[in-house]
């Protein structure tokens, strides 16, 4: 029986939130949320890959079926779960990196995922995994997502539950990605700045970059902490709340909740809080987006085409998702536990997606709001 927990002020249950306050001191000493992918578990998951694998599908087209993990089912569990429930962000070393092209391991990290939840919509066009590299984009514009540029991002979380980000090349120089507790942080600000974390709990807008739904309003309120259930939810990226503040009808937001925003970005990226990893060709980085922010350092890629640093990022609806803040609608639609929620839904998400949806959902025991 566990005792009573202390419930803190906003309601946060903090034996709930504990595994997931850590510093970057934490992850140093105790490298319990780092999983490694044995000889074996790596041959039948590139086997399982081989199989199933046809140039001419897409990868909606791919059943979870199709993908018998093997050994690599149970490490592969182990590091969701860390991230699910635990610290909120795992490592699952030793993809098979070696034998698989590049299009094999895209479709590698899709059948992972096809374990995990349903695969979510990342952007205007409707697309279920985004390959990660620098292709030009200005990051700091109306339109700028990160994933597409070589800029040094903010901290962040991404719109959806569960984010799965595989390497398969690493930059010449740079592109360390960097973590940060979301939880630790909001601890920090109420103690460090009881007057200011007030601001935190209220909604500000959020940009939608242009890549609205035809439903959708270019922008959303939202704030950057809410809790339910005693559990502690974080929603921030302030290239896109800066970007919220040119649309036109947008509340300015007033100067002492800026110096909350500015104060709260300024400590998730402190030294003693954020902590800097290097993603190796065969890493699988795993986060709860609810609970760990992140970001990425700027950086120097190869000429060559096929060396260019490449990752490949999935966002998931898991079967155990917690019940959301009513706060967190406009970006997942529904708050309902077990239900295909999140991502960024575009301007393609046809019947095709939603066919793929309904079918995954089911394979995983979820359901799909009509
Ligand atoms: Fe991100």
């Amino acid at each position: 029986m566990h005792a009573m927990s202390q419930m803190t002020d906003y309601g946060i249950d903090p034996q709930a939130t504990a595994p997931a306050d850590w510093t970057a001191q934490d992850l140093e000493h105790d490298r319990g949320w780092v999983f490694r992918l044995d000889d074996t578990a790596r041959r039948d998951l590139a086997a399982a890959v081989r199989r199933a694998y046809d140039p001419m599908r897409t990868l909606l087209d791919y059943r979870r079926d199709e993908f018998d993990l093997g050994a690599a089912a149970r490490p592969i569990a182990a590091a969701v779960a860390e991230a699910r429930r635990g610290r909120g962000l795992s490592l699952l070393k030793g993809l098979p990196r070696e034998g698989l092209d590049e299009k094999q391991f895209e479709v590698m990290t899709w059948a992972i995922g096809l374990h995990v939840g349903v695969g979510r919509p990342q952007g205007k066009a409707s697309h279920y995994l985004s390959a990660v590299r620098d292709v030009g984009t200005n990051y700091r514009t109306s339109t700028g997502r990160g994933y597409s540029s070589n800029a040094e991002l903010d901290f962040h979380t991404d719109s959806t539950d569960f984010v799965g980000l595989s390497c398969y090349n690493q930059a010449v120089s740079g592109g360390m990605s960097i973590v940060s507790s979301s939880v630790t942080a909001h601890a920090r600000m109420a103690s460090e700045h009881p007057d200011l974390v007030d601001f935190l709990h209220q909604p500000i807008h959020f940009s939608r970059q242009g890549e609205q739904a035809a439903d959708e309003e270019p922008s959303y309120p939202h704030p950057v902490f809410d809790v339910e259930g005693g559990l502690l939810f974080s929603k921030w990226n302030r290239n896109r709340v800066n970007g919220a503040q040119t649309i036109e009808g947008v509340p300015r937001i007033a100067p002492r909740h800026l110096e909350a925003l500015e104060k709260f970005d300024a400590l998730v990226r402190r030294h003693d809080l954020a902590f800097t990893m290097f993603l190796e060709p065969g890493d699988l980085q795993l986060i709860n987006s609810h609970v760990t922010l992140h970001s990425r350092t700027d950086f120097t890629d190869h000429e060559a085409p096929e060396k260019k640093r490449l990752l490949f990022r999935l966002w998931l609806s898991t079967p155990d998702g917690d019940r959301l803040p009513a706060s967190w609608l406009p970006v997942f639609k529904t708050t309902e536990p077990g239900t295909v929620r999140g991502g960024i839904l575009g301007q393609q998400h046809d019947e095709r997606c939603r066919a793929f949806e309904r079918r995954q959902a089911e394979a995983i025991g979820m359901r799909v709001v009509a």
